[in-house]
């Protein structure tokens, strides 16, 4: 059996074209959505990735404020810019790209961003809020995969998920999603990671299997079952001199050998990127929303 690909272009470009009309009518009342971006440093993945969210958003209709800070520049002007865009009123959702040079206190950052300006849903309110099932800014990688399932009609009910990966972005944020009792979720979760004990074993019980751990092509074939839903979140560079830039980009599974398994699979690129980047500016979008009818969150 060969897998139907899920593509994740098709879904943003109908999800963004939705936002695109949502951000038109709120604009046709004086409210323009803005997303603050700031980049630290000259990383290259993290570069392409600012580069795609600004570019989006110019595309939605939404103003985008680009800021851009050598590697060496202090915390305390790192800081300062967040304050600015706290106290802009033009700015609805703040995004600081991780990961942040060392010298710079990350944890610190994240907390100095608004709570209601937290459109990555990184700040620990908008964690606890979301742990606890209530309203807030939901993580944007996990919150695409969502849309994901939802949008491709998987069962997610009972459905036994599990999630290689247990990052602070997207792996443990994904695992209290699928947990919660609501449409698209309401799954058994697994998670999975580096000192677990025969991975394969637990692999290979997944209904949907999530694939969130950076590491290129590790989860193999023989890790999968017979018509899994395989969602694919890593993107990783591997060298491949055959390709202009000299890199080509995977994913954490090995799609060609996988897809001969699976029911549903993403491809990279072109699955969960795209996705993330929409929510982004469905969260962009929802804050100026809550900001024009006077809520705090
Ligand atoms: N780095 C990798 N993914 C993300 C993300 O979703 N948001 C931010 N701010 N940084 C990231």
């Amino acid at each position: 059996m060969s897998a139907q690909i899920i593509d994740g272009k098709e879904l943003a470009k109908t999800m963004r074209e939705e936002i695109a009309e949502e951000v038109k009518k709120l604009a046709d009342q004086g409210v323009v959505p803005g997303l603050g971006v700031v980049l630290v440093g000259e990383d290259p993945a993290s570069k392409s990735y600012v580069t795609a969210k600004e570019k989006a958003c110019e595309k939605a209709g939404i103003y985008s404020d680009d800021n851009r800070l050598p590697a060496d520049a202090s915390e305390e002007e790192l800081l300062a810019l967040v304050d600015r865009m706290n106290e802009d009123p033009k700015i609805h959702g703040i995004l600081v790209q991780l990961p942040l040079p060392k010298h710079i206190d990350e944890e610190k950052v994240l907390l100095r961003i608004k709570p209601e300006k937290d459109v990555d849903g990184f700040h620990p309110f908008n964690v606890g809020r979301m742990m606890l099932g209530q309203k807030a800014f939901l993580p944007c990688t996990p919150h695409g995969v969502i849309q994901m399932l939802l949008r491709s009609g998987v069962q997610t009910k009972g459905a036994h998920a599990v999630i290689v990966g247990r990052s602070n972005i997207v792996g443990k944020p994904l695992a209290n999603l699928l947990l919660q009792k609501a449409e698209g979720r309401n799954c058994t979760v697994t998670v999975c990671h580096s000192a677990t004990k025969d991975m394969g074993e637990l692999t290979r019980q997944a209904d949907i299997l999530i694939a969130a751990a950076g590491k290129p092509e590790m989860i193999t074939a023989d890790m999968v079952k017979d018509g899994a839903v395989v969602i694919d979140v890593g993107v990783n560079r591997v060298e491949d001199s055959s390709k202009k830039k000299g890199y080509r980009l995977v994913g954490d599974v090995d799609f060609e050998a996988i897809k001969e398994k699976a029911s549903l699979i993403t491809p990279v690129p072109g699955g969960v990127g795209p996705m993330t980047i929409t929510m982004l500016l469905y969260n962009t979008l929802e804050s100026a929303k809550n900001h024009m009818n006077g809520s705090s969150k």
